[in-house]
């Protein structure tokens, strides 16, 4: 969830500049989406007595670029720094918690992504030893145990001292460590916590994500768990925790730092959302052969294995989870195999029944959301076949399956999932017709008629953006509303869950989505006058029986908005307002219905004045329980 870079270079700029410092603030802007709690950055400059300068902000990226362009004794020429900006997990969000931490000396700085589990009982022996912590945080005892490796052992080198340091800790972690008498390498470490290295003549950097130092590379190289990198401009080595080098898997990322940009949007969200038809064409691209055969080249599992799965599992958080339900719709009703479907964290923990003619599949659009992966890891261990949806190539999840589905949606900054939530749906159709043909339950003719109504898919999720405006002037008539009910059937009853959740994450409002069936068993006391509610009453073959649940709503005060096809005059007339969208199949209806409910959370959100790309307490890249 938190973002760490660290940079190292042998060139020592003269001109008063300080790269290493300036990549290092640039680097956390980009990686702002993954927490902006708070952010920081230490250097090393042999100018001062420590040998290392530090500046740290509460309140993101920004403040630190201000503070750091106001700090008159920021240091020139630094040869190394790291940086990191936070989604606060242990102690408050405020500066004294704020990464980079340091040790008693104040010579060796440290960033953190992640969390230390037993950091308590760490914490107490370190201070029964005389060390002095002064921070609320987890990560500060990793500072405290490497000084205490090296003051233990005068002869050890910087990774050795980490190395003993993290045989103590139980949790998650990606870390960069300096130290002013190492003032030519960074050592970074990792367990379950994501982290990308490059190297280039000069240079050597890290970052949790690509964005951060894309401008710098796009040949990546992968730290892989239980593994330290010792980084020297130009080099890099990697080891086990027993110190045996080993070789860090590569990766080659396709897409440029334009990717990443705003483009003259307001916003990542807009961007985001308006690339949404060209996600679904390049996750459609190339999976159909012109026979109508679909062709899932990276999926790893015979045709004789999927014909023997007799369970699917999804796992997933957030939006992910929403394009789950949605798939399991269509699973069961094209390949006729049960779907259950799981939030990632329940789960773990519920000890499921699995075995090899299961079938686990993580959805993910990061590929690294902590509860997700360790679901289909356990999932493996009980010997399941695991198949990933990510939209991140190589990501964490992806290297540990039997299969992966990418989406391929491009770089999604905003942190409300939009682009590539409608890629997921798009990949998982496309994977229910796979299973459907391979245990024979759709003739070829069928699927050529389906996948007929997916090609149309981006055309009318084009159409449904192109009336923003229309939206938007619904969401001004209710801008004043406080509580929002969202309600669907089948598969709108996953369009509604992801149309609430979308509300309140950008708007801060009462929004709540339930299974419009499930309303008279509770949730009907919450309506009265002056609730709105959005009903997803696009045709379906439940629609009558959605048009008597909204009838039950309205006669007792509610206002009603209702996402409709487009001239269905029949269910406008039960409507205050109506968010229009193009017919399609019912089984595909959520990639378009779903966009409508995206553009009524974003125009509210705009209303009231709110910043979509950086909603409170959220982060988009959850790494922690
Ligand atoms: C966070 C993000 C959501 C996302 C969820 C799951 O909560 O803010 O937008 O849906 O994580 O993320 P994943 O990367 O696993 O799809």
């Amino acid at each position: 969830m938190c973002g760490i870079i660290g940079i190292i270079t042998s060139e020592r700029d003269q001109t008063g500049s300080d790269r290493v410092l300036d990549t290092v603030v640039e680097g956390l802007e980009r990686l702002e989406y993954r927490g902006y709690d708070s952010a920081g950055v230490a250097v090393i400059d042999p100018e001062r007595k420590t040998g290392l300068w530090r500046a740290r902000a509460a309140n993101g990226t920004r403040s630190l670029e201000d503070l750091v362009k106001q700090m008159e004794d920021a240091p020139r020429g630094s040869p190394a720094g790291i940086g990191h900006t936070r989604w606060a997990t242990h102690g408050r969000p405020d500066e004294h918690n704020a990464h980079p931490h340091v040790d008693c000396t104040g010579r060796l700085a440290l960033v953190h992504n992640g969390i230390i589990e037993n950091h308590v009982e760490l914490a107490d022996e370190l201070i029964a030893g005389g060390h002095r912590l002064v921070s609320e945080t987890d990560t500060e005892v990793l500072a405290h145990l490497i000084e205490a490796a090296i003051v233990a052992n005068p002869e050890a080198r910087l990774e050795d001292a980490v190395r003993v340091a993290l045989a103590r800790v139980e949790g998650a972690f990606a870390l960069a460590v300096i130290h002013a008498a190492w003032p030519d390498e960074i050592v970074a470490a990792r367990r379950v916590s994501p982290l990308l290295m490059g190297v280039s003549d000069d240079h050597a950097f890290l970052a949790s994500d690509v964005p951060a130092i894309l401008g710098l590379t796009r040949d990546f190289f992968i730290l892989e768990d239980d593994r330290v990198a010792v980084l020297t401009p130009g080099s890099l080595r990697v080891t086990d925790l027993d110190g045996n080098e080993v070789e860090p898997p590569r990766l080659h990322v396709d897409w440029d730092l334009d990717a990443a940009r705003r483009d003259g949007y307001d916003d990542y969200m807009s961007k985001e959302m308006a690339e949404q038809p060209e996600a679904i064409a390049n996750t459609l691209r190339d999976r159909v052969l012109p026979d109508g055969t679909l062709v899932l080249d990276e999926v790893h599992i015979t045709d004789a294995e999927f014909q023997a799965i007799n369970k699917v599992f999804i796992v997933a958080c957030g939006s992910s989870y929403h394009a789950g339900l949605m798939a399991k719709y269509a699973i069961e009703h094209w390949a006729r195999i049960p779907v259950e479907i799981d939030i990632a964290s329940e789960f773990r923990y519920r000890n499921p029944v699995l075995d090899a003619q299961t079938l686990v599949i993580g959805v993910s659009q990061s590929g690294e959301t902590v509860d997700t992966f360790q679901a289909i890891r356990e999932a493996a261990a009980q010997g399941a076949k695991v198949l990933v949806i990510s939209n991140v190539v190589d990501s964490s999840m992806a290297r540990e399956s039997d299969a992966v589905l990418y989406t391929r949606a491009g770089p999604e900054l905003g942190v409300a999932a939009t682009k590539t939530h409608i890629a997921q749906i798009t990949a998982l159709e496309i994977l229910a017709l796979y299973l459907a043909q391979a245990r024979h339950q759709l003739t070829p003719a069928d699927a050529r008629a389906l996948l007929a109504h997916m090609d149309v898919l981006p055309e009318k999720v084009a159409r449904v953006l192109e009336r923003s405006h229309a939206v938007h002037e619904v969401a001004e008539r209710f801008r004043d509303s406080s509580a929002f009910i969202f309600l669907g059937r089948h598969v709108g009853y996953p369009v509604a869950l992801e149309g609430a959740l979308k509300l309140k994450e950008l708007s801060y409002l009462r929004a709540e989505g339930f299974p419009a069936g499930e309303l008279k068993h509770g949730p009907i006391a919450l309506v009265e006058p002056g609730t709105v509610v959005i009903g997803v009453a696009t045709r379906t073959p439940v629609w009558d029986k959605m048009m008597s649940n909204i009838a039950e709503v309205k006669s007792r005060g509610a206002s009603i908005v209702l996402v409709a096809n487009d001239g269905d005059e029949e269910t406008a007339r039960h409507a205050d307002a109506v968010l229009w969208v193009p017919e399609t199949e019912h089984l595909f209806a959520p990639i378009v219905d779903v966009v409508a409910l995206q553009q009524f959370a974003y125009s509210m959100a705009r209303i009231h004045g709110l910043d979509v790309d950086r909603p409170r307490n959220l982060a988009k890249v959850v790494t922690v329980e």
